[in-house]
């Protein structure tokens, strides 16, 4: 047996192919673009495993994964390719409709060809799992009930808004073809391996190397967050025993708004790696003009997973968080390669100018 991963160089897909092949001999064909966001690096532990093959491509290649298909005949697919950074999508849209809608739209067609051949043992055990944000669901005011699975779609940004429409697609796959499909909206990641554009990386990395940590707006906006191990375990067990057809929330209960999460950053880094100067890093923070249409508050009600299937998140915040700060400095040289890469230095440069 085998899985197909697409984005598995990704910050959550490179955790998923490590977390699966630590507890599973099951292979995976990892299908990844490697945009600026894929990162081989992040799979090096894997270069002489025979259980693991990284293919560079991309979701919208028809041929291309119809070929996998084809090839490898996977039980499953999760799909985990997307472009994912919310203020890229609002410099650059069309790359976000491109691979989150038209990539995942070519992915469902070919894996019907696929799945519409299976014999029919083989057609009920198949799954397709999408993997999806809170973000779809737009923004909470503050005394809002979190999200739950039967929230109305209402995305705002072109990141969120082509997520949701993907979303619409693997559900119609389900509704239109009987396809087995399930869908995860998983709360805020952090955690090893996340590329530093993200806020809780992108702080780690400025704060060691003197810059600022930009907080946007008055740095009140709410996000939820969870451990990127507890969301592959969460998706792990969606594979293995979610409904076909529905869809679930994954978050740890852990709403902090975004000035919280930065200052709590400085002071795990204020004990681990004290400025020379005996100074704490909250002097770095710097308040800057915020992101257009800026969601206030995003937070998953996560009782359907916990209660149908019996997943629970390991991690607290504070746990996790200082897991996180020990991987970034324990792994220098990973964030530096990408600090210092050309097109990382052009985005920070244009999108921080002002
Ligand atoms: P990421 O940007 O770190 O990685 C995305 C990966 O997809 C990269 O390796 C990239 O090379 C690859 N990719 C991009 N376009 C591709 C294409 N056309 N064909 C093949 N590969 C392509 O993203 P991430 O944070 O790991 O997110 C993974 C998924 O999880 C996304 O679908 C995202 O929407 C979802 N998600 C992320 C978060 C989060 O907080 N990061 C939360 C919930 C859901
Ligand atoms: P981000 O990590 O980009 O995730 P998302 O936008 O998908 O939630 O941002 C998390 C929060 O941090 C979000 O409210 C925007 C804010 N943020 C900053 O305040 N400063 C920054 O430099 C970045 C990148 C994000």
């Amino acid at each position: 047996m085998t899985i197909l991963v697409t984005g598995g160089a990704g910050f959550i897909g490179a955790n998923f192919v490590l977390d699966w092949l630590s507890q599973s001999d099951e292979p995976i064909i990892n299908l990844d673009k490697l945009t600026y966001a894929g990162n081989p690096q992040s799979l090096q532990a894997l270069q002489q495993d025979k259980r693991h093959e990284l293919v560079v491509g991309d979701i919208c290649d028809a041929g291309l994964v119809a070929d996998l298909l084809k090839r490898h005949r996977p039980r499953a697919v999760i799909n985990l390719a997307a472009e994912s950074h919310v203020d890229r999508s609002i410099q650059g849209p069309g790359a976000f409709i491109q691979t989150n809608i038209v990539g995942t739209f070519n992915l469902l067609e070919s894996v019907r060809a696929y799945w519409n051949e299976m014999d029919s043992a083989a057609r009920a055990a198949f799954r397709f799992l999408h993997v999806s944000t809170d973000e779809v669901y737009g923004s909470l005011s503050a005394d809002e009930d979190a999200f739950t699975e039967t929230r109305r779609y209402e995305p705002n940004s072109p990141y969120s808004a082509s997520k949701a429409a993907s979303d619409h697609l693997v559900r119609a796959y389900h509704h239109t073809y009987g396809m087995p499909v399930l869908t995860s909206n998983c709360s805020n990641n952090y955690g090893p391996l996340q590329f530093p554009e993200k806020l809780i990386p992108l702080v780690i990395a400025n704060a060691s190397s003197g810059k600022p940590l930009p907080v946007y707006g008055d740095g009140q906006q709410v996000r939820d967050w969870l451990y990127v191990a507890d969301h592959c375990s969460g998706l792990r067990r969606i594979l293995e025993a979610g409904t076909v057809g529905q869809t679930y929330n994954i978050g740890g209960w852990n709403e902090r708004p975004n000035l919280t999460v930065v200052t709590e950053i400085c002071e795990l880094l204020d004990a681990l790696q004290p400025r020379a100067d005996g100074v704490s890093y909250q002097e770095q923070i710097a308040f800057v003009k915020d992101r257009p249409g800026h969601d206030r508050r995003y937070a998953i009600n996560a009782s359907k997973i916990e209660r149908d299937l019996g997943w629970r998140p390991a991690e607290t915040f504070e746990t996790g968080l200082r897991k996180t700060v020990q991987w970034y400095l324990a792994n220098s040289p990973w964030v530096e390669d990408i600090v210092n890469g050309a097109y990382h230095r052009s985005w920070i440069d244009q999108h921080y100018a002002a």
